[in-house]
């Protein structure tokens, strides 16, 4: 232990030197910080061998239905876990961490976690909201599409969920496992396995043959303590031509509900031609009313996620017909070049984001991952570095569902150190659920702030332009005078303290990730 220490030490050592500090941790900020640049720099320190608890602090569920949470915790294995105040109808599994079980009358549950082994323990608390609201911090999980596509099967949905295990992604709080379209049958496909039956006799949905198993999936995934989440399309037919749910949307979110999925995917494809050229708000709203009745009326708790693109200003509404997160546009997997425009018009709509109702700004796409244009299959993203901590810091700041769709066999160290940075991603979940503002500095460089309950702020300065930028960011911008402490999240290390202002090099496309604290509380 001893020996770990001194190692982790030394290293941070290395690292404020490097820096170009000429100030201990602890003094003024008088230096300007030198963000990451455009190496494969890995940021985030490795998890320590001692129990680091992760996850969000609060947690919706519906009393009665059946209840399932993973603890998310870094350190070495066996971990004992133990729970004080645990509500008498979940039961925690001391070795695995899984809380199972029914959930309990409505109200508010506040429990305390320990997670402790051989070198040493950590404690956190998490409140358990029974009630009517889920997805009280923006859902974190994995979704096929973008690695995928029309090739997904059986085996890569149960491999992603092993993944999510053993990279580690799990022990920060990703827990969704999805599968987005090409599940069902199609009348026309290149795949003759993905041919067949839409219906059978009853007007039950049929799942392809790459899906011989649907229950058997998510017992699977269940198994592990995480969550699956499935798709589907009002109209007749999904965006990749495949069965939708029109005329059998009761039936088909009963069996979905049956076969133990968590999470819908409901996407607007052919609904289109259902709902003519020009459609009222009325028309926007219908078909995702209906099921977001349906899925409140099933005896599990279902996540609602619409995919209309922004239409009729979901924003406004989403919350109404009882979804929990809206797609705010078009695919990314199309744009990925403009991140930082599709980031920038969210925060603009940031008003409408809050604890259960989520704006999304569509999927993490970076380490392996197939081409929209050809839903082609996964290639290593030439996103540079720079923009890939950009791309996450954004999303963590605008508090935006983490869903990652990556190929998770592929997953190498640097997606991995982007994707489970407990620091960035514990500003995404922050239970205030506020979205970050912009603050313009210049044609290249904004800062975005985002509250955070504890009353501290985190702060993303950011720079678009083709070359290193200073950016500040000055007390006075961000509404807060005195003494604070100033954390870099992306390295997880004190930078010192200041009086007035922040400053520090952003490389190009880039981002320089801080939080922000009163240092006289
Ligand atoms: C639409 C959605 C994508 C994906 C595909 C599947 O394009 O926006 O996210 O679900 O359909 O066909």
């Amino acid at each position: 232990m001893m020996k770990t220490k001194l190692i982790s030490h030394l290293s941070a050592c290395l690292i404020i030197a490097l820096l170009n500090f000429s100030l201990i941790s602890g003094t003024c900020l008088g230096n300007v910080t030198r963000g990451n640049d455009e190496t494969n720099e890995i940021l985030t320190p490795a998890p320590k061998p001692e129990p680091r608890l992760n996850g969000p602090l609060v947690y919706g569920c519906r009393p009665g239905h059946p209840f399932l949470y993973r603890i998310p915790c870094q350190g070495d294995r066996p971990v004992q876990f133990k729970i004080k105040g645990l509500p008498k109808e979940l039961q925690v599994d001391q070795a695995t961490g899984i809380i199972s079980g029914i959930a309990p009358k409505k109200g508010e549950y506040e429990i305390s976690i320990t997670a402790k082994n051989s070198e040493g323990k950590d404690t956190r608390k998490l409140k358990i909201i029974a009630g009517d609201r889920l997805a009280l911090t923006p859902p974190m999980g994995w979704n096929h599409w973008y690695a995928h596509y029309d090739r997904i099967t059986d085996r890569m949905m149960r491999q992603a969920a092993d993944v999510m295990i053993s990279s580690g992604m799990a022990e920060v709080g990703y827990q969704y496992v999805n599968i987005d379209d090409c599940w069902m049958n199609a009348q026309k496909n290149n795949d003759e396995l993905r041919v067949g039956p839409l219906r059978d006799d009853k007007g039950n949905i049929v799942p392809n043959k790459h899906f011989p198993d649907m229950k058997g999936l998510t017992e699977y995934i269940h198994g592990k303590g995480l969550k699956a989440g499935i798709y589907t399309s009002p109209g007749p037919r999904t965006c990749g031509g495949f069965a939708g749910a029109w005329q059998h949307e009761e039936q088909d979110a009963r069996q979905f509900a049956e076969w133990g999925f968590d999470f819908l995917k409901y996407d607007w494809c052919s609904y289109g031609e259902l709902a003519g050229e020009k459609v009222t708000l009325e028309g926007y709203q219908k078909p995702y009313k209906k099921m977001g009745t349906i899925l409140k009326s099933m005896d599990r708790d279902i996540v609602f996620n619409l995919c209309q693109y922004g239409m009729g200003d979901v924003w406004k509404w989403g919350g109404d017909v009882d979804a929990h997160c809206w797609r705010t546009g078009g695919d990314l997997g199309f744009e990925l070049d403009r991140i930082f425009d599709v980031a920038l018009k969210n925060a603009e709509i940031g008003q409408y984001n809050k604890p259960g109702e989520w704006n999304d700004p569509d999927y993490i796409q970076i380490g392996w991952i197939g081409n929209a244009n050809k839903m082609g299959i996964p290639e290593l993203t030439p996103m540079p570095p720079s923009m890939q901590y950009a791309y996450m810091s954004l999303w963590c700041l605008l508090a935006s569902p983490l869903i990652y769709s990556g190929d998770m066999s592929k997953l190498d160290d640097f997606t991995i150190n982007v994707l489970c940075n407990p620091e960035v991603i514990e500003v995404d979940q922050d239970p205030l659920g506020k979205c970050g503002r912009v603050l313009n500095i210049n044609k290249d460089c904004f800062l975005m702030i985002k509250d955070l309950a504890d009353g501290s702020k985190a702060v993303g300065l950011f720079n678009r332009g083709k070359n290193p930028l200073e950016v500040s960011a000055g007390w006075n911008q961000l509404n807060i005078s005195g003494k604070h402490s100033v954390r870099d999240l992306w390295r997880q290390i004190d930078l010192g303290t200041s009086e007035d202002k922040f400053s520090a090099i952003v490389p190009a496309q880039g981002v320089v990730m801080v939080r922000i604290i009163n240092s006289i509380k």
